[in-house]
């Protein structure tokens, strides 16, 4: 069945929360520098992969920007808020992922893209000071503040639609509580101002659905993956999708994971380390924060490897995960992998993965996407938890009848055959 798409008329505001972070600036000066013909668009899928269309025999494999209608790049315009004032142009300065050239390239446009002051509390992420933040903290008078500042940004820059993207600091680790399970308890605990268990990611989460924007979560924090946000967002007909970008480390799991069940290799264990130096790593150094981002990347394997289903294989994993915060690295992250596996009569054998990348870099085409596809998704009229975008994401968010699905492929399968269904395509099976 072919949806109706509206199509992506005027201009779409990309709101971003971390406006002033590595990711973020990387990911607008990218999409800037890309539109004006200065880079090219790595590492996105909706800029540069194709989607097979009819059956094989047709050999028929058009990009997926010429047969989905998503915004053009010509037509976003970025804004945000930081708890530092700094325009784009100065924040990526201070980020140091991107040479000086790449910066001045767009400088001009990054120099006009200012963020707005953000809703923070200390208590949520405890190595950062803010001075650029809403006086309140009450967390119903933050969310009406960012609901205006929304429909502020996009009366005065003329925007038909906005989404809105956390690549904003991870916050502590908040398990869900009775308040978060429904829209009524939730929004009792936000008028109450709970600030013990509403986090500042809540409100810009909360205002977003509210003002009809799709919210997308790219730190692991809970914020969104909560029964009362998934209410809100069927009622008010907004997509989410989250949680916690996936980049590096964890994409390799999604990747490797698979391969050794696919072959019934077993596995003992699986030692994950990595450095890194820039202000995530800091961020990440406090032990709060890290406890959010160690269950969000340790919930990968078990998943894919259903040692339920494969006692003799997965039954006894040892998965371990570290991240160190060391300056000299910046962002140039390197992660280490150990994996010990097990092959015929129980023989033991290792893999060892040394994988020296960049978060920025493959954080900001996973933004782009996101952002795009959302935009999309409201345009078709979907809602609530946007599983085919589950893709780039470490931890899919899934109601609680639906187990996650993490297997890179199988994500990627259904992500093609989702755009496929909206413009009225069949879907593959790989049968043909
Ligand atoms: N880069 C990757 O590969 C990757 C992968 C998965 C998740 N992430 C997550 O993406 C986020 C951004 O990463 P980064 O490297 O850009 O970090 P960063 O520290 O450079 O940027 C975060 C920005 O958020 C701002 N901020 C913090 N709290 C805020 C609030 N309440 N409102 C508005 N702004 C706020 C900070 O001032 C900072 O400018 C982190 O949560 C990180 O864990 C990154």
């Amino acid at each position: 069945m072919k949806n109706e798409i509206k199509p992506a008329t005027g201009k779409l505001g990309v709101l971003v929360v971390g406006l002033g972070g590595a990711v973020s600036s990387t990911f607008v000066i990218g999409t800037l520098a890309v539109r004006k013909g200065l880079s090219t668009p790595i590492g996105s899928i909706t800029q540069l992969a194709t989607i097979r269309l009819g059956k094989r025999i047709e050999n028929n494999f058009p990009k997926i920007k010429d047969v989905v209608p998503l915004t053009d790049l010509n037509d976003l315009v970025f804004g945000g808020w930081d708890i530092f004032p700094e325009d784009v142009y100065e924040a990526a300065c201070h980020a140091e992922v991107l040479n000086e050239k790449d910066i001045n390239g767009v400088k001009d446009e990054l120099k006009a893209i200012k963020p707005m002051p953000a809703a923070f509390d200390q208590n949520w992420v405890k190595r950062l000071h803010g001075t650029h933040v809403k006086q309140s903290t009450n967390r119903w008078e933050l969310t009406e503040a960012i609901r205006k500042d929304i429909r502020d940004f996009k009366e005065a820059n003329k925007c038909d639609r906005v989404v809105v993207i956390w690549a904003a600091s991870t916050e502590i680790y908040l398990p869900m509580c009775e308040e978060h399970k429904s829209l009524a308890t939730f929004e009792k605990a936000m008028k109450e101002n709970r600030e013990d268990i509403i986090a500042p990611s809540m409100c810009y989460a909360y205002a977003s659905i509210a003002e009809g924007a799709p919210f997308i979560m790219g730190a692991p924090n809970l914020c969104l993956d909560i029964p009362a946000m998934w209410e809100f967002s069927a009622e008010k007909k907004v997509p989410i999708a989250g949680k916690d970008f996936k980049t590096g480390q964890t994409m390799m799991k999604t990747v490797l994971a698979p391969m050794l069940k696919t072959r019934m290799l077993g596995l003992d264990g699986w030692f994950s380390t990595n450095i890194l130096g820039n202000r995530d790593g800091e961020v990440l150094d406090d032990p709060d924060s890290f406890k959010t981002k160690e269950v969000s990347k340790l919930s990968v394997i078990d998943t894919i490897l259903q040692p339920e289903l494969y006692p003799e294989l997965y039954g006894n994993i040892y998965h371990k995960v570290r991240i160190n915060y060391y300056p000299p690295r910046k962002d140039n992250k390197e992660g280490w992998d150990n994996i010990d596996i097990v092959g015929w009569m129980g023989y033991p054998m290792q893999l060892k993965v040394d994988f020296l990348c960049r978060d920025s870099i493959l954080a900001a085409p996973l933004c782009l996407d996101l952002v795009l596809f959302s935009d999309l998704a409201l345009r078709v009229g979907m809602y609530g938890i946007q599983e085919w975008l589950s893709f780039y994401l470490k931890s899919p968010m899934h109601d609680f009848e639906h187990i996650p699905e993490h297997d890179l492929f199988i994500q990627y399968t259904k992500l093609k055959n989702t755009l496929r269904k909206m413009i009225g395509e069949e879907t593959i099976d790989y049968l043909d």
